[in-house]
């Protein structure tokens, strides 16, 4: 099945357009082609991208009528998408991203977007936890990880580093390796790992 990507969450500053970029980049590499969609009407995905250089194509929700023309689809939404909005994606995607931070409210902002999709009747096997922001030290990621998996859900074991090269990325308009320091670099292979893990 061609990917078509959900990247949602209730929760703003989760990490979702930075999943959403870093995944259309590394499909495109790749070598599929690629449509990114900018599902959050503050376009901060579709800004990321205007510097040009990016190797997929980034459309609005407008794209959503041409998702045929592509090997694979990214689509970012908004922090607070209606139950119509979720339910509408989650039946219309193959993978649906849940971005979250590993601290404790995570579980509780992810149980309720997951009610809906559940109500949605969209299979739990389209669903997939990428933590994000991980800072790798102390156990609030080993404990986030059971208490999402406590929920029932699957959570990818590649989580994405904590580094602000993320945030150097947006301002400059660039991918995360293009950033020139070395986490930058290892934060790219994170988001590769995770993809693969994500469609294996
Ligand atoms: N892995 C990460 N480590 C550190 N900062 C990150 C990471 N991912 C994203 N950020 C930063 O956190 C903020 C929110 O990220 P963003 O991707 O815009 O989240 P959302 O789309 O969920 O609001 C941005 O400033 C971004 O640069
Ligand atoms: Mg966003």
């Amino acid at each position: 099945m061609k990917p078509r990507i959900a990247i949602m969450s209730r929760k703003g500053g989760v990490g979702k357009t930075s999943t959403a970029i870093h995944f259309a980049a590394h499909l495109a590499y790749q070598g599929q082609h690629t449509l990114l969609i900018d599902g959050d009407d503050r376009g901060y995905a579709s800004t990321w991208a205007r510097q040009g250089g990016m190797p997929f194509e980034v459309d609005g929700v407008g794209g959503l009528m041409r998702v045929g023309e592509y090997d694979a689809v990214v689509i970012d939404s908004q922090a607070d998408p209606s139950e119509a909005e979720i339910t509408t994606l989650g039946r219309n995607v193959s993978q649906i991203v849940l971005p979250a931070v590993p601290e404790a409210q995570a579980v509780s902002g992810l149980a309720q977007t997951v009610g809906v999709l559940d109500r949605a009747g969209v299979p739990r096997e389209r669903l997939a936890v990428l933590l994000t922001m991980d800072t790798r030290v102390g156990t609030a990621t080993r404990e986030a990880r059971e208490a999402l998996e406590g929920l029932g859900l699957r959570v990818l074991g590649q989580t994405i580093r904590d580094t602000v090269a993320f945030r150097h990325a947006s301002g400059q308009g660039v991918l995360v390796h293009r950033v020139g320091n070395t986490t930058g670099k290892m934060a790219w292979l994170d988001y590769e790992t995770a993809l693969r893990e994500l469609l294996a």
